[in-house]
């Protein structure tokens, strides 16, 4: 199907403005894959139909829209690298300066279908902070309504799981559920799961030890990137860490200081002191 430049001019508009999303090349094959069900779901005849519909952006319609134009494309422990570096790095590194407070604040913010905080909180279990003492507020959020509620489900199917999960990871947090497979209910409620648009204000998320905000950027325009990740170093501790993802990088529109893994970085200075020469 095709559509008019005005209505992709318009569709674009919408998704920008309201997610920060650019979609200023997308096909009409694309449009029409994504729309589909949608244009169904609010019973237009077709995806012409929709975007005409639209110009008056009635809210219901506009969010669907804004929705469906979204990527969820995720897996557990996606760029393993990047959760090594975790468990191996930045929660060591937290642990030792929270010693005292015994609290860690770490938030997933484009969360998908819960792949992503569902592995961070396998790392936090296996390090057995919980047993410890420690409180730990482990945020996921997604501007996806659908995707929210696949994370509070925490049901997923063996294609997804046969997706990042060593066996042992499987049979420790996994039980059968029918064909598919479900968390469990442990890691389930150690997430606080929100639906939450980045472009949206941050207050009820106060200080951050580490966010993580991967595989988001890849489809914002440059000035909404800008935007979010200046708020996003303000959500975090001064010692802080931000982690994007492995393709993905801050620029120098920040102080946010490049870590040793792609995609990751620290707030303010790098954690360890350089050594002195003589
Ligand atoms: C490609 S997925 C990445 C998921 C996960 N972070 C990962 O790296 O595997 C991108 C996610 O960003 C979400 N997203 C897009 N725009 C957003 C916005 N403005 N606010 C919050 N989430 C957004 C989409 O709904 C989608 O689930």
């Amino acid at each position: 199907m095709g559509f008019t430049p005005a209505q992709l001019a318009l569709l674009s508009n919408v998704v920008q403005r309201r997610a920060g999303i650019a979609l200023a090349s997308a096909k009409p094959a694309f449009v029409t894959g994504k729309l589909a069900p949608v244009a169904a779901r609010f019973g237009f005849r077709n995806v012409s139909a929709l975007l005409d519909e639209l110009a008056d952006e009635p809210e219901e319609l506009a969010a669907a829209v804004t929705e469906a134009m979204t990527t969820n494309e995720t897996s557990f422990f996606r760029d393993r690298a990047c959760f090594n570096h975790f468990q191996n790095e930045i929660l060591p590194a937290l642990i030792e300066a929270r010693a005292s407070a015994r609290r860690l604040r770490i938030w997933c913010a484009a969360a998908s279908t819960g792949q992503e905080p569902y592995s961070l909180a396998m790392i936090l279990d296996e390090e057995k902070l919980l047993e410890q003492g420690w409180k730990i507020d482990l945020f996921a959020t997604d501007l996806s309504e659908s995707a929210v509620d696949r994370i509070r489900e925490g049901v997923y199917t063996q294609h997804e799981i046969e997706r990042g999960l060593t066996a042992a990871r499987l049979s420790r947090y996994f039980t059968r559920d029918g064909t598919n497979w479900r968390i469990a209910e442990r890691l389930r409620c150690a997430l606080r799961v929100r639906r939450f648009n980045l472009l949206d204000h941050y207050g009820w998320l106060g200080q951050l030890d580490a966010i993580f905000c991967r595989n988001v950027f890849l489809y914002f325009d440059h000035q909404s990137k800008l935007e979010v990740l200046m708020r996003l170093e303000r959500a975090l501790a001064p010692d802080g860490w931000l982690v994007l993802g492995a393709s993905e990088s801050a620029g120098s529109c920040t102080r946010l200081v490049s870590g040793a893994v792609r995609g990751v970085y620290v707030r303010g200075a790098p954690q360890r002191p350089m050594r002195m020469a003589g």
